[in-house]
């Protein structure tokens, strides 16, 4: 995803034997790679191979506690419903005991599904048992934290995170969320991928100067797991073409002595996106912050607005004709919209126009800062919205650009 990093011990030559300080027995190399064996990958170094699943502890989770729908989503039926402007209050969405069972799929079409967790404080795993990762297998899951901290578990170490944080977990890594408290997040996956866009990159691979965050904003694992951290991996649990399959191990897959690579779990703060501005009003591209195949996921913050004598910052009204468009509220007061509150997500399909709603625009004018915290994801092609989602909607909010 970034520039290889490295942590703990790892062999002076890959696919050499290698014998960590302190042990006994030589390492177990493997190999984690993208995109066949010709994009990212990571070298991990582990005490016992990753592959010794005991073959009669393999079985689907049918249900897993009636959430499965839930979890993957199953789109509402679009024939009966109204082209429209939609407000969905994900704050209505079930919150579970466990990283699945409080998960819920909002919008979702072939690339891309945007769901809500809600979860009480303790192991995020999928919930049968307390302790058992998960491993999302077709998507890269990027989590935005609205509310909560807590700690990212996987074979690359631990990686703390906060409210206000994106989580990028790429897909195939066995994760447990450990929660401090009550967690509230929004979670984009990506398949084939979520990353950070490739013309931010300098031909070297480093971050332009002028892309809106810099190599230090990005945090990654500072330690490895303990031996008792690693034991929770033994259980794990795999999405794959929206079903679950539990895995037992009989050693743990999570026993790392070291990892080097360009592949890894990493945090990056909201609040470290440096936004542009201009001496009128810049379109919301400009704030793009990671991008999927066919979407962008962007990032409002707060920030001075237009400063041209009579310019006006609020958007004006547009039909971005190839895109629809999801905006998650996070705090402050979006310049454009009414009507919404924190955790809010409005749903602005292509085909109907969309702007400010009546009084917002002119009535920025002369403002200085924008006071926003949101994050956009725009699909190019048609997103649709989930039957739960549905059910959380406002159905005031179409109609509530009448003069
Ligand atoms: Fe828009």
């Amino acid at each position: 995803m970034l520039e290889r990093r490295t942590l703990g011990v790892v062999a002076p030559k890959p696919h050499t034997v290698f014998t960590a300080p302190g042990r006994k027995n030589p390492c177990t190399e493997y190999v984690f790679t993208r995109d066949g064996f010709s994009s990212g990958f990571s070298i991990l170094y582990l005490y016992d191979a990753p592959t010794s699943i005991e073959l009669n502890e393999v079985f689907k989770i049918e249900s897993h506690g009636g959430n499965l729908k839930r979890l993957v989503g199953e789109i509402m039926d679009e024939s009966s419903q109204p082209l429209a402007r939609r407000h969905v209050q994900s704050w209505n969405a079930p919150a579970g005991e466990n990283l699945l069972a409080g998960r819920t799929a909002l919008f979702m079409n072939n690339n891309c599904r945007v769901s809500v967790v809600r979860g009480k404080a303790g192991q995020c795993g999928p919930g049968v048992k307390d302790a058992w990762s998960f491993t999302n297998g077709d998507s890269d899951e990027l989590y935005f934290f609205y509310a909560g901290s807590g700690t990212l578990l996987t074979q690359f170490g631990a990686l703390p995170f906060k409210k206000n944080d994106y989580l990028l977990v790429p897909r195939g890594i066995p994760y447990i969320l450990q929660m401090d408290g009550e967690i509230e997040a929004l979670v984009v996956e990506g398949d084939p991928f979520v990353e950070i866009p490739g013309d931010f990159r300098n031909p070297h691979g480093q971050l332009r100067m002028e892309a809106p965050y810099t190599h230090r904003d990005f945090r990654s694992p500072a330690r490895l797991l303990t031996e008792a951290e690693a034991e929770l991996f033994r259980h794990g649990v795999t999405l794959r073409n929206k079903s679950l399959t539990h895995h037992r191990y009989s050693k743990s897959p999570a026993n790392v002595v070291g990892w080097d690579g360009s592949m890894y779990p990493m945090v990056f703060s909201i609040l470290d996106y440096l936004p542009k501005t201009g001496k009128i009003h810049l379109p919301p591209n400009l704030h793009t912050t990671f991008r999927g195949k066919e979407f962008v996921v962007c990032s409002f913050v707060p920030r001075m607005v237009d400063y041209l004598e009579g310019a006006i910052p609020c958007p004006y009204p547009h039909a971005n004709v190839h895109c629809d468009e999801i905006i998650y509220y996070v705090d402050g007061k979006f310049t454009s919209r009414k009507g919404i509150s924190n955790r809010s997500l409005s749903y602005h399909p292509a085909g109907l126009s969309h702007g400010p709603q009546p009084g917002n625009y002119f009535g920025s004018v002369g403002t200085k800062t924008a006071d926003e915290l949101a994050v956009m994801v725009d699909t190019w092609g048609p997103i649709h919205m989930t039957k739960a989602a549905l059910g959380y909607e406002d159905a005031a909010y179409a109609t509530s650009w009448e003069e």
